[in-house]
Parts: C-alpha cells; sequence; structure tokens
C-alpha cells in the first residue's frame, strides 16, 4: 500500500455511505479510517459496519458522522509489533490505525502484516548442501576435522586467493587466533574500526591488549585513512607502535586498502583484515580478505554463505595458519600422549559444518548477484527521493551489497532513523540501525579515538539504516518493503 492509498482510506465524517462503500470496494483493505479537518481519527468504517447499517435500514446517503458512535481503537508512534498484535486479540480486529501525539491518523497495520515476517538476512541454502552433510553422517566423519574441513579449507582459500586458511568454529574465534599469531598481548596497542560489530574488538580486549579505534570515512564508511595516519602520528609521538590493526570491511565492501595498507606497512603494523561480512567482495581485482597479513571470514547464520555457525582464518603465511590450526585443537604438541606447551582452544570447525560450507561456496557468485540486485531494487524505487544516501561502492569496488544501508539526511537524523525502523517493526519488516561505533559503546568508554575530521561513523550510527537483504527475498516482499519504505519516509518527514 502506498502513501496515496494510505490516504485513500481516509475520508471525512459528511462522506456518505456509498462513498465509503466505494473506497472500501477500491482500497480493499476492509477499513477506511473518519478523519477530521486536521487528519484526527474519529472512527474507524468496516465491511461489518456497512453490513449492519444497511440492515438497520439506513439509506446510502446517511453521512459517516451519523452512524451509532464507536470509539476508535488505534496505537501511538511508538507502539510495537506486539503491542498492535495484543490489540488485534484482545479486540477481535483485523486492522490497527496509528495515530500520533497529535491524535492524527498517520497509518496502519492489517493482520495479514503480521505472519509475513520480512528477515534481514537470512539463510539461503543451495542444492549442495544437504547432501554434503550426509555424505559426512555416511562416512561418520562427524568430529571437528575430516575430509569436509580439509576440503572447505582449500576451496575458501582458492576462491578468495590466498595460500592457506584454518577453518573454525566462529569467526570470532578466527579473530582471537589472528590476533594471537600476530604477537598481539597484554599492554600491547590495536588500532581497530570503530564502526563494526563488536566482535571486531572484543578479542584485543580478551588478549589484555588496549584497542585504538579509528574513524570511518563518509564514503564507504570504512576505515578513514586520514584518521588511521592521525593514529600513526600521535603513536609515533609517544614513541610507540601498534602491535597490529583490525581493518574491517563493512557490510560487504573493501576497505580502502590503497591508502590503509601503506599507511600501516610504513609504520610497520601488521593487518588483520576483519572480513567477516564481505566474503565474496573485490577491490582492484582482489578478493576481499586477500589484503591483510591475515584475515578473518564468518559463516554465521545471517552472512552471505552460512555454515550455521562457523569461521575462518586465512593468509599465505604456511607457518601461521599451520599454528592457528594447532591453537584451535587445545595446542596438543605431535607426540602420542597428549602434551601441551602452548596454551590452547577448542575452536576448530566441524566437518558437518564444514560440509554446509562447501555447498554454500559453491553459490556464492549468486548470491552475490542476488544481493546486489536487492540493493539496486532498493535504490531504484527509492530514487529520486531526496535526503537518503546510500553506503556508497566506490570505484574500484565490487561490493556483495550484504546489507543495504542508507544514511537518513535530517536534522534530527536519530529521531527520524527510530520512527521509520518503528514503522517498519510495526509492519513486520526487520531493520537495523548501522553498527554503533565502538568509541560509543560503554565495553569501551574511555579507549582513544581518532576521527576522519568529524565524527564520521557517530553521524553513521545517528542516521543509518539496514534493510531487509537477503538472496532469498523474493519479488513480492521486495515490493512490499519498497512500498513500506515510500510510506514510511513520508511518515518521518510529516513527523520529525
Ligand atoms: C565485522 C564482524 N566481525 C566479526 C564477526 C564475528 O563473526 P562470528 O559471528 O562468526 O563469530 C562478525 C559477525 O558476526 C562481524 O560482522
Amino acid at each position: 500500500m502506498h502513501t496515496t492509498t494510505f490516504d485513500s482510506l481516509l475520508l471525512g465524517p459528511e462522506a456518505t455511505l456509498h462513498d465509503a462503500l466505494a473506497r472500501l470496494d477500491a482500497t480493499a483493505q476492509g477499513i477506511v479510517l473518519v478523519t477530521d479537518a486536521q487528519r484526527r481519527l474519529l472512527r474507524t468504517v468496516t465491511d461489518g459496519d456497512l453490513r449492519r447499517a444497511a440492515l438497520a435500514g439506513l439509506p446510502p446517503h446517511t453521512t459517516l458522522a451519523a452512524l451509532p458512535p464507536k470509539a476508535p481503537l488505534s496505537v501511538g508512534l511508538q507502539a510495537a509489533m506486539r503491542d498492535v498484535q495484543q490489540l488485534m486479540d484482545a479486540q477481535r480486529i483485523d486492522h490497527v490505525p496509528i495515530v500520533d501525539d497529535a491524535g492524527r491518523a498517520v497509518d496502519l497495520v492489517t493482520r495479514r502484516e503480521l505472519s509475513q515476517r520480512v528477515w534481514m538476512s537470512s539463510p539461503h541454502l543451495g542444492d549442495d548442501e544437504a547432501g554434503l552433510v550426509q555424505e559426512a553422517f555416511r562416512s561418520n566423519w562427524i568430529a571437528p576435522l575430516g575430509p569436509h574441513v580439509d576440503a572447505f579449507e582449500r576451496e575458501l582459500a582458492a576462491h578468495v586467493g590466498v595460500a592457506h586458511a584454518a577453518a573454525t568454529s566462529s569467526g570470532t574465534a578466527a579473530l582471537h587466533l589472528g590476533l594471537r599469531l600476530l604477537g598481539v598481548g597484554p599492554g600491547d596497542l590495536v588500532l581497530c574500526s570503530s564502526l563494526t560489530f563488536v566482535a571486531s574488538a572484543n578479542p584485543i580486549r580478551q588478549l589484555g591488549a588496549i584497542p585504538v579505534f579509528v574513524d570511518s570515512e563518509p564514503q564507504g564508511w570504512n576505515m578513514s585513512p586520514r584518521a588511521l595516519q592521525r593514529a600513526l602520528q600521535a603513536l609515533a609521538a609517544e614513541g610507540r607502535r601498534a602491535k597490529a590493526a583490525v581493518v574491517v570491511d563493512l557490510y560487504g565492501l573493501s576497505a580502502e586498502m590503497d591508502a590503509l595498507a601503506p599507511l600501516l606497512e610504513a609504520a610497520g603494523v601488521p593487518m588483520l583484515e576483519d572480513a567477516a561480512e564481505s566474503l565474496g567482495a573485490f577491490y582492484r581485482d582482489r578478493a576481499s580478505g586477500s589484503f591483510g597479513a591475515l584475515a578473518v571470514f564468518s559463516f554465521n547464520g545471517n552472512k552471505i554463505i552460512t555454515t550455521s555457525g562457523g569461521g575462518m582464518l586465512v593468509g599465505d603465511d604456511a607457518r601461521l595458519i599451520d599454528h592457528a590450526r594447532r591453537l584451535s585443537t587445545q595446542a596438543r604438541e605431535p607426540v602420542r600422549h597428549y602434551e601441551h606447551v602452548e596454551d590452547g582452544y577448542n575452536y576448530r570447525m566441524s566437518n558437518v559444518l564444514a560440509g554446509i560450507g562447501r555447498g554454500q561456496l559453491r553459490v556464492l557468485r549468486q548470491r552475490v548477484d542476488a544481493r546486489r540486485a536487492v540493493f539496486e531494487h532498493y535504490r531504484a524505487t527509492l530514487a529520486g527521493r531526496g535526503g537518503l544516501r546510500w553506503m556508497a561502492e566506490p570505484p574500484g569496488h565490487r561490493a556483495t551489497r550484504w546489507l543495504s544501508a542508507f544514511v537518513l539526511e535530517h536534522p534530527r537524523p536519530q529521531r527520524a532513523r527510530d520512527l521509520l525502523l518503528d514503522f517498519l517493526e510495526r509492519h513486520n519488516v526487520e531493520a537495523r540501525p548501522v553498527w554503533k561505533p565502538m568509541h560509543l559503546q560503554p565495553l569501551y568508554a574511555g579507549c582513544r579515538y581518532f576521527a576522519h575530521d568529524d565524527d564520521v561513523s557517530a553521524a553513521l550510527f545517528a542516521g543509518g539504516v539496514c534493510l531487509p537483504s537477503g538472496s532469498n527475498l523474493d519479488a513480492a516482499q521486495l515490493a512490499r518493503v519498497g512500498a513500506l519504505l515510500q510510506r514510511g519516509l513520508d511518515l518521518v518527514e510529516a513527523q520529525a
């Protein structure tokens, strides 16, 4: 239902039963909203009301104002989907009008929408996964080692164009291993993109090291070379050098590696590339995940391909990746008995899950194309609308558009963002704010932060929205989300 359709649900009290019937017929929503000149909701008129009016013998030219009074049931703009559902169930109604603080009708939720949730990024299996998992069962390779693990590592490394890979139980585990292998320990400084998921930073803290957060650049939202340079200079002036830098490739877009890598190299700081969100992306014909001394992928359930949970540490240094495998299996020494010299972890990927991963890797290219098409659908649907800035795909990049994201350019961006997110949630569409930057997280209060000029990542958080982006969204779902975005953005314009 587009805005014009929402407006077409509104009738004045002077309208007649005949008008209401015609409107119900044209809009097919089973309800019209009777509003005064200021759009304040006076009552609703449903099919049932008209039936009862006909049975009572009221002529078609009777005005809606003359109907037996009925207090309108509605909820406010802050109401969640749960509140709407509760009201529907308690009152046995199928429609709930939404009113703003002034009592004006601004939206309508129908029961049909409540059973049709659109997810942000749900798993999307191909044709081969079940067979590969069955193979693991048949051959009894159920343990966290086996032929699928070995093959998944080989196949993923080939896909990314790196020499070696170690499969892990999660992307976070791979980050932890990667930092340890780069020698990060207590008291060390580690540079880290601020605009990211908390898992990029937590292993730094968990190793006793100190994160130093770096802002985003405004185009692609990844680590700002300008802010990085400032950070490196500031540390150098103090006679300090970071032990490593966690550079995140956000939402399916590689960071600006041509600018970042030379800065880090000149400062002697190895890069741990957090490519958890960007498998399948390219920058100047090199795959995301092939830039760092080590890089990390995630196969968590919401990622572009998934093993239900899992990760991978990749790199060209065979010694480091072998070491990662040993550390991920409790660091057992290669002798008959259980001999331990190093502190290890239980971080290896299971052979069953690696089977899923192998099947998923076969459809990765299709998944990238599908997600890019989702992004283009939104961009085309909202083309010509002011006040939106899409996450860019700067020259030289091929993004996967793992998540389709934009920023609302608005004088009160956070209020506008929350109005839109509340609207989408009421209509059973999952959408989220852009990551809250690490330097604004209570967990990292007091950590150092180097801004671009203004605080770019804070502004991206304030106005940023991530939309449903799954490769398995069908045309009807995309059309529904597109139409809801139009309506939601109209509502933001009217309210915020
Ligand atoms: C940027 C980033 N880093 C790390 C992770 C952690 O990966 P995992 O959930 O597999 O531990 C994620 C996602 O979950 C992520 O988005």
